[in-house]
This record gives structure tokens, sequence and C-alpha cells, in this order.
């Protein structure tokens, strides 16, 4: 089910104060959206915006925006009666645990942007509070910038509880003060927002990476120069306009704009192509790794060993430009005086 502006209405806010934590890619730009929203809504009460962040660069941006902003998180937390929880991830239940959700209001709603915490049940609310998600699908860049530009932008809301019995019309409420029902938002649930997000991201993207990678590996050993591979590959940009034209026209439909040749090899190729491994593959992925939750503990684990998730991800990082495609390409970025 999609809802758009016409099946909303902003009076559950009036006069409500809407507390966002984190101030970031997504805090932002749906606290920039929803003030603008009340100050050209007519007869409705303003609400009281708080912006709550930590000393950081985003903590002086709120104060460039004009908003102020409070280190008190505890106070915050017990004035809000709605709660946007905008932090990254991995640091939800941490600050929210031990500091928001002891002080908050029996009746008060709590926001999320992305599925995970919920899902997974690392958030202690309460019986009373209203949970709900308003996750655009879009960083926060393009949630303002579009919002500007008096166009919609693709969103996924949800009421995963509803303590007050109005949490409902309040998520409709929220979403449409932050822009996200002029194109339709999208009734969804936190279940399905971490599957599909994180099914892609470890899925579908990191499938993409072995492609390019062992393809790469396997035209290098038969011959072609980095210099060959990497400007057929990506650095044309080739893989970014097929993948815009999937939007614009079709994932299939946009096959048309290639060659005879092109189009028969694709279609062919993708009919006759032994996907059983990669059928076995995702089905692992997606229900035992996410479902199942093996990532969110590997993740959580990883995140409490010495160096953390950056630590983490360094070596990741390092692992990953070892490989014959990275190697090649720094050669030929170097080469060609692009950044590497
Ligand atoms: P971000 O990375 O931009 O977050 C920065 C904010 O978090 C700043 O306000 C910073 O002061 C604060 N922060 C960072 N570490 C902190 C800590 N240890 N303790 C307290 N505050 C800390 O976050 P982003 O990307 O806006 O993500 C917020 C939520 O939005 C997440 O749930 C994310 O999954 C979701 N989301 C993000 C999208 C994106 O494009 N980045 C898209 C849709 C949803």
């Amino acid at each position: 089910r999609l809802f758009y502006d016409t099946d909303c209405s902003l009076e559950p806010l009036a006069g409500k104060t809407i507390t966002f934590i984190g101030y970031g890619n997504q805090g932002r730009a749906q606290a920039l959206n929803l003030r603008d929203t009340f100050s050209s809504a007519q007869n409705v009460t303003q609400p009281k915006i708080v912006i709550t962040n930590q000393e950081d660069s985003y903590a002086k941006t709120a104060e460039q925006d004009g908003f102020g902003y409070t280190t008190n998180w505890a106070a915050a937390a017990a004035e809000a009666d709605v709660l946007f929880l905008l932090v990254p991830d991995q640091h939800q239940p941490d600050l929210f645990n031990s500091h928001i959700a002891p002080n908050l209001k029996e009746t008060a709603c709590i926001v999320v942007a992305s599925g995970y915490n919920v899902f997974y049940k690392y958030l202690n609310f309460t019986s009373s509070n209203d949970i709900v998600m308003v996750a655009p699908r879009m960083v926060g860049a393009s949630v303002r910038s579009l919002y500007e530009s008096k166009q919609g932008y693709p969103c996924f809301v949800s009421v995963e509880q509803d303590g007050t019995g109005q949490a409902w019309p309040l998520a409709l409420a929220l979403c449409m003060a932050v822009g996200a029902t002029k194109g339709g938002a999208i009734e969804s649930s936190c279940r399905e927002e971490a599957l599909t997000d994180l099914f892609a991201e470890q899925a579908i993207w990191p499938t993409v990476i072995a492609v390019f990678r062992e393809g790469y590996k396997l035209l290098k050993e038969l011959g072609c120069s980095d210099e060959a591979l990497v400007h057929e590959m990506w650095l044309s940009k080739e893989p970014a306009e097929i993948f815009e034209s999937a939007a614009d026209q079709g994932f299939i439909k946009q096959l048309v704009g290639h060659s005879s040749v092109s189009q028969y090899g694709q279609l062919k190729g993708s009919q006759e192509m032994d996907v059983s491994w990669l059928k076995k593959h995702f089905e692992h992925v997606a229900k035992e790794r996410v479902l199942g939750g093996a990532f969110a503990e590997e993740f959580t684990a990883a995140e409490q060993k010495p160096g953390g998730i950056d630590g983490a991800l360094k070596k990741l990082y390092q692992e990953a430009e070892k490989s014959k495609l990275a190697v090649g390409e720094k050669r030929v970025r170097e080469r060609l005086g692009l950044k590497t």
C-alpha cells in the first residue's frame, strides 16, 4: 500500500516536541524538511524541534542551520513526544538503552530510519511506546534536494508497535512532514527493510564485486591490458549508464539500447547460466545470515574486538586492495592522473 499527502494530516504533530537524536546524513535532511513543512503549513500549532548531538562537526552544522543543539541526551529524551533515532545503526543500542530509554515518556514515539535494531530487538523500549519506521531509500542529500524541488522520494513506512493506539496517524504525519508522502510512502516493516537492505549489501553487491574481480583476473590472464579492462568494465561509466537506464526504462527493456550482438549475448547468457550455486548462496545469506541473525551477531562481535569496526574494515580493505583488479586500476589511474 502507498500513502500520499492526501492520506495524511500534520495535526497529530501539532504542538508536539520532536527530538532528533543525530544531525548527520538523515538527521539534517529530515529535520530541515520537517521544519519547512510546518513553516508553510496553515492552521497547525508549530511543533518544537530539538536537535541532540555530541560535540562534533554535525553539531556545528545544526547551529549554522539555525536549530542549535543540546548534548544532554537524557533531558532531551524526557521532553520528547517524538524521537527520531538517527545516529549510525551500530551506535544506537548503547546510546538508546543507556541514555534515552530510561528517560522517555511512556507514550513517546520512537522513529527509526532503518529496520536493523528493531528487527534484531537491540533497543529496549517499553510496550507503551509507539515504534515507527520512516526509512527513506535515499541518502540524506537527496532527501533534502528532492524535497526542495517539490518532488517525492521512495520511503518505507511501518508501525512496529502501536503503544498508544494512535501510531498510524502519527507515522503518516511524520512521513508527510519529512516529504516522504509526495511520491507515495511504501507500507513495509522492519523485517522487510532489514531483509531487502542487508540482502542487497550481503548478497547482490558482493556478487557484483566478485564478478568484476574474477572477470578481471581471467581476462588479464588471457592477455588483456589493465587499460583495456578498466575502461571496458567501469571507467567508461557504462555500468552506471545501464543502471540509470534500468531505472528510467525498465530492468530488461533498457537492453534495447544495446547492439543486437550485445542483446543476444546478455539474454542468452543469463538464460543459460547455471545459477544453482547462486540460488544456494543467496538462500544462505537471506535465511541464515540475515533473517537468522548470524550477520548481526558477527557484526556486534567485530565491534567489540580491539580496533572495532574501523579495524575490521581496515583489514578487509587491505585484502581487497591486493586483487588484480585493484592493483591494475591503481596503476591505470596513476598514469591517467585520476584520483586514487
Ligand atoms: P550518519 O553517519 O550521518 O550519522 C552521523 C550522526 O551520528 C551525527 O549526528 C553524529 O554526531 C552522530 N554520531 C556518530 N557516532 C555517534 C556516537 N557514537 N554517539 C552518538 N552520536 C553519534 O548516520 P546516517 O547515515 O544519517 O544514519 C542514521 C540512520 O539512518 C541509520 O539508522 C541509517 O541506517 C539510516 N539511513 C541512512 C541512510 C543513508 O543514506 N546514510 C539512508 C536511509 C536510512
